[in-house]
């Protein structure tokens, strides 16, 4: 795979779909890229996608649902992967309005993204739809100060943005139930590593607390940006972060090798022209 691909979307919950997508990492393997659909009364649509995808994540997502009846778009946090097709997206869906807060509608501007239907959400604030609540959260790490998770109280399902994210050899599909615990606890490892380096220099106290917060809400379901959706394996996705905290080194390419890879990508791409 060189190129990002965009899979068939699933529904994982009930009136919960996921539309995935992968993206190789040259020489480290492939990373999943969800954006996510919440049906109801009033749709939500979690993420953009990468802009690569293009117009392709956008006829995908009128699989799912009417743009002319998407009613918000949560956006978790402001990263090129999170907001990709935010611009077609509101072009194709004129009541939508864009869930952040104060520094993700900043972040917004500075990258020259529209403004104009953003709902700004206030600390303690939930999104209060006609037929379930959407409780925002911190996921227990993450890699842009913006970001928000959230709990669907309706649904018992958590969101973690990029948290629990997974860098694997292969593209995942179906849920990360499936993929074998080694694999998933080393990918998840390695991309932490990436992502949220400074997660070992944690108080393990404090990672505790929050892991904990998660226990209690005993999500049936967990939706990460970069996992596929996990399904009645929350108590090991914990564990996994929880034993990382103690010390897990990425598997980086040095830049040496990463030209090398880069190089041949790009000489592979030519002879298939
Ligand atoms: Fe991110
Ligand atoms: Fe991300």
């Amino acid at each position: 795979m060189e190129t990002p691909s965009l899979f068939e979307a699933r529904e994982v919950a009930a009136d919960i779909f996921e539309l995935p997508a992968c993206m190789p990492v040259p020489g480290l393997g492939a990373l999943s890229v969800n954006a996510y659909l919440i049906r109801g009364t009033e749709p939500v649509l979690v993420d953009t996608g990468l802009a690569a995808l293009g117009e392709r994540f956008v006829e995908e997502l009128e699989t799912l649902v009417d743009p002319d009846d998407l009613a918000w778009i949560w956006l978790s946090h402001m990263d090129a992967d999170h907001v990709g097709n935010l611009t077609a997206v509101l072009r194709r869906a004129p009541k939508a309005r864009v869930v952040t807060n104060f520094l993700g509608m900043g972040k917004m501007m500075l990258a020259g993204l529209p403004v104009e239907r953003v709902h700004v959400m206030e600390p303690g604030a939930s999104l209060q739809l006609p037929d379930r609540e959407i409780v925002p959260l911190h996921p227990p790490y993450y890699d842009a100060p913006e970001t928000i998770g959230f709990f669907d109280t309706t649904a018992s399902v958590l969101f973690t943005a990029d948290a629990f994210g997974a860098l694997l050899e292969q593209p995942a599909r179906g849920d990360a139930a499936a993929i074998p615990p080694a694999r998933l606890r080393d990918g998840l490892v390695t991309w932490a590593g990436i992502d949220a380096p400074w997660l070992s220099l944690l108080e393990p106290a404090s990672l505790e607390r929050s892991l904990d917060d998660i226990r209690r809400l005993a999500p049936t379901v967990v939706l990460s940006s970069h996992l596929p959706a996990a399904s009645g394996i929350t108590e090991a996705l914990l564990g996994y972060v929880s034993e990382m905290r103690s010390g897990g080194t990425p598997r980086m390419p040095n830049a040496l090798t990463m030209e090398r890879l880069l190089d041949r990508a790009h000489i592979g791409k030519e002879a298939a022209i």
